[in-house]
């Protein structure tokens, strides 16, 4: 018989504590440490269970049950009439390193992350969410929440056997919303497609991870704007392409400058109905210029069409879907005019690379909550939706009337204002030399939040801010317009020269 350990010598059961209940989990999470600590080496014998369930005054059963715990998870071995043993097998490199001599563990010690890692945490910071105070994007409280017809319907719809705990769902989405996005697009922004051409993703976020998955390959080069909606650019980065960032005008983005910086690109990513964050359309020049570029190039162009239908003055732009249906994938999403916690967005594509699409999809998450999918459907079927977006239109025109006014009667000449005739934002430029990064920090320790726009350029950036209005009263908007422009006093230099009021171009 093989010489077995004293229970006293094994410092880890000295944790095990009676009166906390489940002693077998305790004596197995115990010996664990102990392996792992090197407190019990490979191939070691266990005290037998009578002298362990005498020392730690529990039942031999309780110790037998860790044991055999311990067995079924490989740490341990036992053979007839030899007692049990640390399994030999155990390689000692597959326990941590002990601390040096004299230094106690650290149980927070850094590990070295991998390089895509330390991207991705860069990523999560950037999607934090903010407070939901002035001048917070996409805040669809109160009139502009979907009303009381959301609820009702969802009650209902989730109570039908329809909507019910099922089975996995198809990864392309449900097909009667697929069909109702279909008729809605068509209409509402000339996008050419039926519904077999659409996939449901849980948002444009994801809807632009599978374009990029889809379409391209690492190493692949693209366009994208300068600026652009950082969440897209670090999509790019994160699919390993090489991107070109191409400056845009008064007309979008500049098709002969970005054909010149990068003939062979095989990708632009755009936001043509309303640049993010500049807001101005896409000239229909230059958007010609950009599907010549793509039908001779064998190139496409992903449409992010983020908020086109909150339109203030004439009718929504069309899509560019509806220029080239075979190079365009165009991309939707509910989260501005429902709002973003649903997660609901949608691609539409050409036919054939549909199947890909549910594909990626399918890899990531399978596919979006049907039950979500199906109040959808119905709020879209029975109308609610189109006249939920006439509503909302109406309510947020009268707050960005509100917002401009404050902001032309509070903020000083050397702010100028931009503001935009769709969407939930507009922007205030800043003189040159200001840190808008350390303003909007500012701002939110004074309880508003602004979002800088230096950070979304590449080139030459400007300092500027974002302001959301959709999620706020009149006069909630009047009382930040105030607070902000304490902020910006606070950090503007007393020496500074006063620019003209509202010089600021694209
Ligand atoms: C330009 C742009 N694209 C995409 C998105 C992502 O939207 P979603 O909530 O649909 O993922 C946003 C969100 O603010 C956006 O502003």
């Amino acid at each position: 018989m093989p010489r077995l350990r004293a229970t006293i010598s094994i410092p880890s059961l000295r944790a095990v504590d009676r009166a906390a209940g489940q002693v077998g989990r305790q004596i197995a999470q115990s010996l664990r440490a102990a392996i792992a600590n090197g407190e019990l080496k490979a191939g070691e014998y266990l005290p037998s269970t009578r002298a362990l369930s005498t020392s730690l005054g529990v039942a031999r059963g309780t110790v037998t049950e860790a044991f055999e715990q311990l067995q079924t998870e490989g740490y341990l071995e036992s053979q007839v009439g030899a007692g049990t043993r640390v399994a030999p097998t155990l390689a000692e490199q597959a326990r941590p390193p002990r601390p040096p001599a004299g230094r106690s563990p650290n149980k927070t010690a850094p590990i070295e992350l991998p390089p895509r890692a330390v991207r991705l945490a860069k990523v999560m910071a950037a999607f934090t969410p903010m407070p939901e105070v002035p001048f917070a994007i996409a805040v669809p409280g109160g009139a502009v929440a979907p009303d009381d017809n959301w609820r009702r319907l969802g009650n209902r719809v989730r109570a039908s056997r329809a909507a019910a705990p099922a089975s996995y769902g198809d990864p392309r989405g449900l097909i009667e919303l697929r069909q109702a996005i279909a008729d809605y697009v068509r209409k509402s922004r000339a996008v050419h497609c039926e519904p077999e051409q659409v996939v449901i993703t849980a948002g444009t976020q994801q809807g632009l991870y599978l374009a990029g998955r889809v379409l391209l390959s690492a190493g692949d080069r693209v366009w994208a704007e300068d600026p652009a909606y950082p969440g897209m650019t670090a999509v790019l980065d994160d699919l390993d392409l090489v991107t070109t960032r191409v400056g845009v005008d008064a007309q979008g983005i500049d098709v002969d400058a970005a054909i010149a910086a990068c003939p062979d690109a095989r990708a632009a990513f755009v936001t043509p109905s309303h640049q993010y964050p500049l807001g101005m359309p896409m000239s229909m020049a230059r958007r010609n210029a950009l599907v010549a570029w793509a039908a001779r190039s064998n190139a496409w162009i992903v449409e992010d069409d983020y908020d086109s239908e909150l339109r203030y003055a004439g009718h929504p732009f069309p899509s560019m879907q509806g220029l080239a249906p075979s190079r365009v994938i165009y991309l939707g999403t509910l989260s501005k005019v429902l709002f973003p916690s649903l997660r609901l967005g949608y691609v539409v594509a050409p036919l054939p690379l549909i199947d890909a699409f549910a594909g990626a999809r399918a890899l990531l998450d399978r596919h979006s909550p049907t039950a979500d999918q199906h109040v959808l459907a119905a709020y879209m079927r029975e109308g609610l939706f189109e006249a939920h977006i006439r509503r909302i239109r109406g309510v947020y025109a009268a707050r960005r009337a509100t917002l401009i006014a404050s902001l032309t009667r509070h903020m000083p000449d050397h702010v100028a204002l931009q503001p935009s005739d769709q969407g939930m934002h507009l922007l205030l430029w800043l003189p040159q030399g200001f840190d808008d990064v350390q303003l909007a920090k500012s701002a939110l320790a004074d309880g508003i939040v602004v979002r800088p726009i230096s950070p979304m350029y590449e080139a030459a950036a400007r300092a500027g801010l974002m302001l959301g209005f959709g999620g706020f009263e009149p006069e909630e908007l009047e009382a930040a317009a105030i607070r902000l422009r304490q902020v910006i006093d606070l950090h503007t230099p007393q020496r500074r020269a006063k620019p003209r009021r509202n010089e600021a171009s694209h």
